[in-house]
């Protein structure tokens, strides 16, 4: 790709990461990596970890623009994006808009099914005090294997596969930190079969992984241990279902208006031939071996043009 001439790289790009939330090591872990890209490509870079007082920072600083490599709430549901459309600062990935309904799981469903995207149903779920129970009081119990999570969450933080739905964990399970917000879970009959992901760049599909991991689930551990879980892309699946995914994440990213890189993440239940989506990702994972670089890299950008492109089409709403 030629380099746009109009941009100037000495101006100060601030790189966004950490934050207060569960995903703030995982956030820091893609900042360095897109900042030694950032510098590697001649940007003026600088890490910034982001605490309470980063509307103070921002005006303070005056960065020319801001890589985001934030995850989780905060950085990745439209509450940053809105600080910096604010303070008029050009900022990378999806604005206000898509990234508040991509954080947010039902509305993301809500926005896509009626497109055609096929997502697994969503479970009743009524919390009274510490008692969790799933379905209506008055209809035959849901009695297969069911996932409980949060809707607003990401990273597989505080994802559980419930195999016996008549036997669920109290509600503090998912209660880690006290001081923090009481999550808002949902469930969903858990999709048996393959887990795959496909990254949309500028609109376009680059390919489809398949993940796999020696845990039976594909929890935050599997996804951050090392040798926790393995990528094999492209995913050794029929052309039917490459092409069904690569297809809805194209279209989920276009009809939620997402900028410059997403990542949906689907399962494949190989024995019915179904796919369903998962969720899409509005800022996902940025170091050199996550996903989204991974799939770019095999379809000929590299880590650094990866960064570098992203930087050049930074913008507000
Ligand atoms: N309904 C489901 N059926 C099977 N596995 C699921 C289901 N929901 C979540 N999972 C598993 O949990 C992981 C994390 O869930 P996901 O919905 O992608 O949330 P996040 O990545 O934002 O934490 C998925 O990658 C998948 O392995
Ligand atoms: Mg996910």
């Amino acid at each position: 790709m030629t380099k746009r001439q109009d941009i100037d790289r000495s101006g100060l790009t601030l790189i966004l990461m950490g934050g207060w939330t569960a995903e703030a090591e995982v956030s820091r872990n893609s900042g360095k990596a897109c900042y030694d890209s950032a510098i590697r490509k001649g940007w003026t870079a600088e890490c910034l970890e982001v605490e309470r007082d980063i509307a103070q920072q921002l005006i303070t600083r005056k960065p020319a623009r801001v890589f985001n490599a934030l995850h989780g709430q905060m950085g990745e549901d439209g509450n940053i994006q809105g600080l910096l459309n604010l303070l008029e600062i050009p900022y990378t990935h999806s604005g206000v808009l898509a990234s508040a309904i991509a954080m947010d799981k039902p509305a993301t469903k809500a926005a896509l099914s009626p497109h055609g995207i096929r997502f697994p149903d969503d479970l009743n779920i009524t919390i009274d005090g510490d008692v969790m129970c799933i379905g209506h009081p008055n209809q035959p119990k849901f009695n297969a294997p069911v996932v409980i999570k949060p809707r607003n969450d990401g990273s597989s933080i505080g994802v559980m596969l419930i195999e016996d739905c008549t036997k669920l964990p109290p509600y503090s399970t998912w209660i880690q930190n006290p001081e923090q917000s009481a999550p808002q879970l949902m469930a969903e009959p858990m999709i048996p079969g393959r887990e795959l992901t496909v990254a949309v760049l500028n609109g376009q599909p680059l390919t489809v992984t398949e993940i796999t991991q020696s845990n039976h689930f594909y929890d935050y551990e599997a996804k951050y241990a090392s040798g926790g879980s393995q990528h094999q892309l492209p995913a050794d699946v029929p052309d039917h279902v490459a092409e069904q995914a690569m297809a809805w994440a194209a279209l989920a990213h276009n009809v939620l208006g997402c900028r410059g890189v997403s990542r949906s993440d689907f399962r494949w239940d190989d024995d019915k031939d179904e796919l369903y989506m998962l969720e899409i990702n509005t800022q996902p994972g940025m170091t050199a071996t996550s996903l989204v670089p991974e799939q770019t890299a095999y379809c000929g950008t590299s880590m650094d043009d990866l960064v570098d492109q992203l930087l050049e089409a930074a913008q507000c709403d």
